[in-house]
């Protein structure tokens, strides 16, 4: 099955403004989404959405922490920034991937609600949003 297919291209819901925090990450599944999201705020109070499943060793960080504006993953402790980056880990060994990244998505707020830009996988590959 081409999941590609199932995306809806756009602006899609995912989640009231008050189930997004600064205190803790938000696991958001969709069975449309090719990939579950997880959404927190920063300390300026914008909100985040990364991939769910950590690209390191496929960890739910719905169930980690933030701390000091990062996604930290709740197995080996690699700390997410808001654009995916890895920023830090608690292991060193660890620092030895700096190619491991995140997939990020826009977010907006409108009337109470978090909407994330979804964009096909396709198009992300060949350099769209
Ligand atoms: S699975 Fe995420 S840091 Fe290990």
């Amino acid at each position: 099955m081409n999941l590609n297919q199932l995306s809806y291209e756009g602006w899609n819901k995912v989640a009231h403004s008050t189930e997004v925090t600064k205190d803790r990450p938000y696991g958001v599944s969709r069975p449309d989404f090719i990939t579950s999201l997880c959404l927190w705020r920063t300390s300026k109070g914008s909100v985040v959405a990364l991939e769910r499943f950590c690209p390191f060793r496929g960890e739910d960080m719905a169930v980690g922490k933030i701390e000091d504006d990062c996604l930290v993953c709740p197995s080996h402790r690699m700390c997410w920034d808001k654009n995916g980056r890895l920023k830090a880990t608690s292991t060193s060994h660890l620092r030895d991937y700096p190619w491991l990244i995140c997939h990020s998505f826009k977010t907006k707020e409108t009337n109470g609600f978090v909407y994330v830009w979804w964009t096909s996988l396709k198009k992300r590959e060949k350099g769209g949003d």
